[in-house]
């Protein structure tokens, strides 16, 4: 399966997302708000794919091609012939309901509109268009061309139709799909990272066990490649502390209530390996 894809945003995310699509054979229109950003999202997809070439994972011909399948615009409008558009915009509702409410009016009737939200509910999303059915949630990881991942995510009116051709284009670009049947908040992969992110924090301020040793006993014990606490600090404690509050506030579920230490770090600043120092100092 290739086609037309559409991506809005050329942030890490949409980069990453134009890359695998263009290297599976899709013919790829990257919309972003001005030159500079898409400008940057090029650069990151040569980048990539420079790095791919030099360990000799894909040939530098293959790489061109490629290249020459993406084309950038700043004009929504450049998406108005695309077979499945996926949002990869800031994580607003806002911002996103702005650009559902936009492709709604300019895609075709038979486009499968996809987000790559990582937490809105994806119904919440669709409601801006005027063809719920057709909006998928693919939720790709970061880095979009290593990570295997994709969780799909079936807002309430997602039609099967919309959800298998969301599957089949996932699997297409070389990724492993789990569907998720309802959206609930945090979908699964965050709440699995939460709930354990939450005890691993609740463990540490009551004084068990320290930091360094819980990433031990995730990594030795069950085989994690990176303990809770260091990959909380590598997504950004804040990233974290917003999942779960959201996650709470949509469940009233205790266990993702986020436990003092979590709060205080994000209000003194220790936001993990961007300001260097989290659970760990860097
Ligand atoms: N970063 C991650 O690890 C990760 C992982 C999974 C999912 N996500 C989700 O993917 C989405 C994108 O995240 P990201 O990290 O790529 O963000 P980013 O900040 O790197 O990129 C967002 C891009 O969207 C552009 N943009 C904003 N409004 C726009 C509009 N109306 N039209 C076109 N472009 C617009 C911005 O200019 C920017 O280039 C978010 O919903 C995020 O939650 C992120």
């Amino acid at each position: 399966m290739a086609g037309r894809l559409g991506v809005v945003g050329a942030g890490l995310m949409g980069a990453g997302i134009a890359q695998v699509a263009a290297q599976a054979g899709w013919d790829v229109t990257v919309r972003d708000l001005d030159e500079g950003s898409l400008t940057r999202g090029r650069d990151a997809i040569r980048g990539s794919l420079d790095r791919f070439v030099a360990k000799g994972a894909i040939s530098a011909q293959d790489a061109e091609a490629a290249m020459d399948r993406i084309r950038t615009s700043t004009e929504l409008e450049a998406l108005a012939d695309a077979d499945i558009v996926v949002e990869a915009v800031f994580e607003k509702l806002d911002v996103k309901l702005e650009v559902f409410r936009a492709l709604d009016k300019i895609c075709k009737d038979t486009a499968v509109l996809a987000t790559n939200t990582s937490a809105i509910p994806v119904t919440q999303i669709a409601v801006a268009t005027g063809r719920p059915e057709a909006v998928v949630g693919t939720h790709f990881f970061s880095p979009v061309p290593m990570m295997k991942l994709c969780e799909l995510v079936r807002g309430y009116k997602t039609s099967d139709e919309t959800l298998a051709t969301a599957k089949a284009f996932a699997e297409g670009v070389g990724k492993t799909t789990i569907t998720v049947n309802r959206d609930v908040a945090g979908f699964v992969t965050t709440r699995l990272i939460s709930a354990l992110v939450v005890e691993a924090v609740k463990l540490v301020e009551s004084g068990v066990v320290s930091p360094e040793d819980l990433d031990v006993a995730c990594k030795l014990g069950f085989g994690h490649p990176m303990g809770p606490l260091a990959t909380t600090d590598l997504t950004g404690v804040d990233v974290l502390l917003h999942a779960t509050r959201n996650i709470y506030d949509d469940t009233a579920d205790e266990k993702f209530f986020p436990p003092e230490l979590l709060q205080r770090m994000v209000a003194a600043g220790d936001l993990g390996r961007k300001t260097g120092r989290g659970f760990y100092r860097y």
